[in-house]
């Protein structure tokens, strides 16, 4: 047995059926020819795009000359009501300066302090499932709700139960439900002459989340003023000056980044715990082995999480196989030369961890779920070369390293407690809205230990 996969689709369909699967979905409107080329490339009357695969392509616009290859603002278009100008949209040296305010505090030595928030927000997602067990449970649901959780807790030192955070989630769920990101019209560009608009609903929910967000960032402008603000991530982040310029984030700045945390920060953890939880009930041996690792530690601290190797080998399987970021999109702004093709200026580039961490030339049994993978000379080469679930290079997940601690930690914490099992006749089949999601859930069955 192997994980669920998309099936792909036959590998000659007409540009209309292209459209239609993809409008559906965008990991089964793929050809299998992905999972085996080290580069693809897709014509239409309108665009033109490459799909790379090919760890050198990948590394050149990534990491050596990602000047060149800036996030495509047709493909922003979508996030731009809820994200404004988010470090997540911008390019040059306006992202530049963002990340240099932004960085210092995902540093490894300030997650540390970032910890106790998040050992907070894994116990109290272990409380409240006390009285759910026996029944099956959505686990995405259960997911969302821990990982919005870390993100109020560590920013603002606020749970989600908080009047404004608990606001924030809801609305946040509604506007994901009206519009799947990944969709046509986001990641396929339009010629240009083809009106854009946004529905005018999720215009409106956008500028709700943003109002809320707001009031959030202007009690802690007032807090930082007032030599009263706790020390968490927004006053770190608020109080970070620009090396260069001297000057930090104002308000209007900060909600930008605000937003972007939210999302970014937890639908992605939110998609890779509820895919780790789904395979830790499908691998029952790699279950127990998890729940020996956690229950041989007095306490779960920040020191013991270095000692979780199972867990963090588990939850990067997981993140392999179940890339929350499915695909990201880059717009080459000169003409280019790859594998002896012509790339013309303006084409966009398709970078698939999808693809790519289930490539069959790079990978060992790529569609297994194979923790010990990564203790093997193919797990290490390709987790060097063909592993890219927070992106590479300079413009790298800012939260790689907070993601890298939260997911294992609230694994081992859930899995010290309880026992997942699968329910009959729910096995997930992976879609990709915002994140890769399941297309009905992912149902199961939690259980005292
Ligand atoms: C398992 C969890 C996570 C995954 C898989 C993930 C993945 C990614 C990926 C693939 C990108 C690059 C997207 C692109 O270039 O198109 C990205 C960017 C980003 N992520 Fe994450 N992320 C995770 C968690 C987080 C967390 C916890 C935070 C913050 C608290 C965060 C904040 C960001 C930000 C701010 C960016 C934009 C960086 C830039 O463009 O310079 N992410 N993430």
């Amino acid at each position: 047995m192997t994980p669920p996969k998309p099936p792909a689709r036959p590998d000659k369909v007409s540009l209309w059926q292209y459209l239609r699967l993809f409008r559906r979905d965008i990991l089964s409107a793929q050809p299998q020819r992905l999972y085996r080329a080290w580069m693809a490339e897709f014509r239409t009357p309108f665009f033109r795009s490459y799909l790379i695969n090919q760890p050198e392509l990948i590394d050149r616009v990534l990491k050596h000359r990602p000047q060149d290859f800036p996030k495509s603002g047709r493909i922003s278009e979508g996030l731009r009501p809820l994200l404004g100008q988010s470090v997540f949209l911008t390019n040059g040296a306006t992202w530049e300066r963002q990340r240099r305010i932004i960085d210092p505090a995902f540093e490894g030595g300030r997650l540390k302090q970032t910890f106790p928030a998040m050992l907070a927000s894994a116990e109290a997602c272990a409380d409240r499932l006390r009285d759910r067990t026996g029944v099956p449970v959505e686990i995405e649901e259960v997911t969302s709700h821990a990982a919005a959780d870390v993100i109020f807790r560590t920013l603002f030192s606020v749970p989600i139960e908080h009047e404004i955070a608990a606001q924030v989630f809801e609305k946040f769920r509604a506007y994901q439900r009206q519009q799947p990101l990944l969709n046509l019209a986001a990641f396929v560009p339009l010629p240009g002459w083809v009106p854009r608009f946004h529905a005018r609903k999720t215009r409106r929910a956008a500028a709700e989340i943003r109002a809320l967000i707001a009031r959030l960032t202007r009690e802690r402008a007032a807090q930082i003023a007032a030599g009263t603000a706790p020390n968490d991530l927004a006053t770190k982040i608020m109080t970070t000056p620009d090396p260069l310029t001297e000057q930090c984030f104002d308000t209007d700045e900060m909600i930008d980044q605000v937003a972007i945390f939210f999302l970014a920060g937890h639908e992605t953890s939110a998609s890779a715990l509820a895919w780790t939880l789904y395979l830790m009930a499908a691998y029952p041996d790699w279950q127990d082995r998890v729940a020996e690792e956690a229950r041989a530690q007095d306490e779960i601290s920040f020191a013991s999480m270095s000692r979780l190797r199972i867990s963090r080998d588990v939850f990067r399987e997981a993140l392999r196989l179940y890339p929350p970021v499915p695909m990201m999109v880059r717009e080459a702004t000169c003409p280019e030369r790859f594998r002896d093709r012509d790339v013309p200026k303006g084409a966009q580039i398709v970078l698939s961890p999808w693809h790519l961490h289930r490539h069959e030339r790079l990978w060992e049994d790529p569609d297994s779920f194979d923790p010990s993978r990564w203790a093997t000379e193919n797990g290490k080469a390709c987790q060097r070369a063909a592993f890219i679930p927070f992106s590479a290079g300079p413009r790298v997940c800012t939260g790689a390293g907070f993601a890298m601690v939260e997911g294992p930690l609230i694994l081992s914490t859930l899995l010290r407690r309880y026992r997942f099992e699968p329910v009959e006749g729910r096995s997930p089949v992976p879609v990709a809205h915002l994140t890769v999601r399941s297309r009905d859930g992912i149902w199961l069955r939690v259980v005292e230990r």
